[in-house]
C-alpha cells in the first residue's frame, strides 16, 4: 500500500512538473491578435471583420489551431466555432471563418446581419496538443482585441461625382460610388440610363471598408437636357439607396453666340486703341516737329 501511495505521489509530481513546463513554454510565446476595433454593418447584409494574429513561437500548423469567436461579455457564448453544436442558436449558419488560421488569418464573416448583432465579439485561438491520443487543449483568448459592430439600419447613399455641365454630342462621364463592409456579396450599382460604357471598380479602402464604383460614360442628346439621372445601390439582403441629379446639356453653338461677338468686340476695341495711341504719338511728334521747326526758323531769322 505505501509503495502504491508513492506511485501515485510520483505520478502527481510528474504531472505537475509536465504541466508547469508546458504552461511556461506556452506563456513565454507572445500571442497577438489584430482585429479592427469597430466596423459598420448594414442590417440584412453581411459584414466581413478583418482579423489576423501572430505568435512569436514560430508558425503553427493549422491542424493544431482552432479559431473561436465569442461574445465579450460571455466567453461561452460562441458566435463561431468549428463545432456547430457549440455556436449560439441565433448565430448558427450565419458565421464563417473566411481567413485561414494556418496563415494567421482569422477574418470572420457574418451574414444576414440583425440589428442586435452589435457585439463586441472577440477572437480566441485554441492550440490543440494531441499527445498519446489524449488531446489536451490550451486556450489563449485575445479579449483585448474585440470588434464592435456599428449597426446601420439605413443603407448609405451613393456619392455622385460629375462635371457641372454636359455638352451636346460630347462624352460625359459620371462616377457613382458607395462604401460597404460586405466584400463577399458586393452591392450592385445601376443607372436609369442605357449605356454600354460602364466601368466597375471595387477597392479595399482599409479597416474593413470597401468602395464599389460605377463609372458611366454617355453622349448626351438634346432630349437629355433637364433629365434626372439616378444611381441606385442595391445591397446584399435587398436594401436600396439612390442619388439623383438633373443633367444640364449645353449646345456648342451657344458658346459661339457668345464667343464670336466677344472676340469681335474685343478685337475692334484693341484695334481702335492701337489706332488712338498711334495717332497720339504721331500728333505729339508733329507738335515737336513744328516746335523745332519754328525755333530753327526763329534762330535762322535772327
Ligand atoms: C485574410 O482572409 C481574407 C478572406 O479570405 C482575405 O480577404 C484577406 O486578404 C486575408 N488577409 C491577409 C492579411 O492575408
Amino acid at each position: 500500500i505505501p509503495s502504491r501511495n508513492m506511485d501515485n505521489e510520483t505520478k502527481f509530481m510528474i504531472t505537475c512538473m509536465l504541466f508547469t513546463a508546458i504552461c511556461s513554454s506556452v506563456s513565454s510565446d507572445e500571442w497577438k491578435a489584430t482585429v479592427v476595433k469597430s466596423i459598420d454593418a448594414l442590417v440584412t447584409s453581411c459584414v466581413v471583420v478583418p482579423c489576423s494574429f501572430s505568435h512569436t513561437g514560430g508558425n503553427l500548423p493549422s491542424s493544431r489551431l482552432r479559431g473561436i469567436w465569442h461574445e465579450k461579455d460571455d466567453k461561452k457564448s460562441n458566435i463561431y466555432h468549428e463545432d456547430y453544436t457549440l455556436i449560439k442558436d441565433s448565430f448558427k449558419e450565419r458565421t464563417q471563418m473566411l481567413g485561414r488560421l494556418g496563415q494567421n488569418n482569422c477574418t470572420l464573416e457574418i451574414t444576414g446581419v440583425k440589428d442586435h448583432d452589435n457585439g463586441p465579439f472577440c477572437f480566441q485561438v485554441e492550440l490543440v496538443r494531441t499527445e498519446n491520443n489524449d488531446p489536451t487543449k490550451y486556450k489563449f483568448s485575445f479579449v483585448e482585441d474585440c470588434v464592435e459592430l456599428n449597426m446601420l439600419t439605413e443603407p448609405p447613399k451613393p456619392a455622385v461625382i460629375k462635371p457641372k455641365t454636359a455638352t451636346l454630342g460630347e462624352p460625359y462621364t459620371v462616377t457613382c460610388s458607395v462604401i460597404h463592409t460586405c466584400p463577399t456579396h458586393v452591392p450592385k450599382l445601376s443607372w436609369n440610363l442605357d449605356s454600354t460604357n460602364i466601368i466597375v471598380h471595387h477597392k479595399d479602402i482599409k479597416h474593413g471598408n470597401w468602395e464599389m464604383q460605377s463609372i458611366l460614360t454617355f453622349i448626351p442628346e438634346e432630349k437629355d437636357d433637364n433629365r434626372e439621372i439616378t444611381c441606385t445601390a442595391e445591397f446584399n439582403g435587398g436594401l436600396k439607396s439612390s442619388e439623383t441629379f438633373t443633367l444640364h446639356v449645353k449646345r456648342i453653338e451657344n458658346y459661339n453666340h457668345i464667343i464670336i461677338p466677344a472676340v469681335v468686340g474685343i478685337g475692334t476695341a484693341l484695334l481702335f486703341g492701337i489706332f488712338c495711341i498711334f495717332m497720339r504719338i504721331k500728333l505729339s511728334v508733329n507738335k515737336k516737329e513744328t516746335f523745332l521747326l519754328s525755333s530753327v526758323s526763329r534762330l535762322s531769322c535772327r
